[in-house]
């Protein structure tokens, strides 16, 4: 028996990076995983490397989408037992130079997204049972990072978000469970174009190049135990996973 057997988990963000790492580890311990993403070709392709599963085309800033991909969810695997709210993107510009453009990009996909899937997602985890949403936030939301307001912005406003919906869930009697995670720096596409974005000197690549970077699979591990039972009594909490890097 796999940690997640039999559970149908739908990984927002999932053709690459933490996203994809995410379904390969769930899928490898027993869930039907569907991945959803902007990037058509990619999310195919990683799809196609995990038996079983299903590729939707999906933006999350789109009310509309997530209508149709909670519908063919449930259509294909017949119900929802986790949602993984993972998509996300960065722009490194301060506050004087992030244009509010710039600044609404993230918040609509990181903020917006997250409040659209766990909308979408609690009519249908309740009709079945219960569930486990795991919002990807990061330790951006939890110290001050000079390139990344909006994305910082963002990232705390899952937190919090995520604190609200699980004491709904919990005040409705739904047997929903909605955590966060927050991540220091992990090797994928984001953080590999991060490093070469970044002006030698700044704080936050002096980090990395001092302290390295994790494997997505580490990011996976926690979302795995988080969308499993044994984390049954865990909601409404964020859990940090940065070798250290905000400890002090
Ligand atoms: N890698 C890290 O070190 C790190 C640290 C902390 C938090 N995070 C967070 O983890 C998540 C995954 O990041 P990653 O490092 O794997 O980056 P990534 O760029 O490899 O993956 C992000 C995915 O999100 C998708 N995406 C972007 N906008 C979208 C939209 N509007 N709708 C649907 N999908 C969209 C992208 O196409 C991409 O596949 C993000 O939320 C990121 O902020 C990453």
């Amino acid at each position: 028996m796999g940690r997640v057997e039999g559970k149908v988990a739908l990984i927002t963000g999932g053709a690459s990076g933490l996203g994809a790492a995410d379904a390969r580890k769930l899928a490898s311990e027993g869930a039907k995983v569907v991945i959803t993403d902007i990037q058509e070709e990619l999310g195919q392709q990683t799809a196609a490397d995990i038996p079983g599963s299903l590729f939707l085309a999906h933006d999350v800033r789109d009310e509309a989408q997530w209508h149709d991909v909670l519908a063919q969810t449930i259509s294909h695997f017949g119900k929802l037992d986790v949602l993984v709210n993972n998509a996300g993107l960065v722009r490194f510009a301060n506050v004087e130079d992030c244009t509010l453009e710039e600044f609404r990009l993230q918040m609509q996909v990181m903020v917006e997204g997250c409040f659209l899937g766990c909308k979408s997602a609690l009519p249908a985890m309740t009709r079945t049972g219960g569930g486990s949403i795991i919002n990807v936030a990061s330790v951006a939301a939890l110290k001050g990072i000079g390139v990344i307001p909006a994305y910082s912005a963002a990232k705390a406003g899952i937190i919090a978000m995520t604190r609200s919906i699980a004491v709904h869930c919990q005040e409705q009697g739904y047997k929903i469970r909605v955590n966060a995670v927050a991540p220091g720096a992990h090797d994928t596409p984001m953080t590999r174009r991060a490093l070469g974005e970044l002006p030698q000197g700044d704080a936050g690549l002096e980090q990395i190049q001092a302290m390295g970077q994790g494997a997505p699979e580490d990011v996976a591990n926690l979302v795995l135990f988080l969308a499993s039972e044994e984390s049954r009594q865990i909601t409404g909490t964020h859990i940090v996973i940065d070798n250290g890097e905000t400890m002090r």
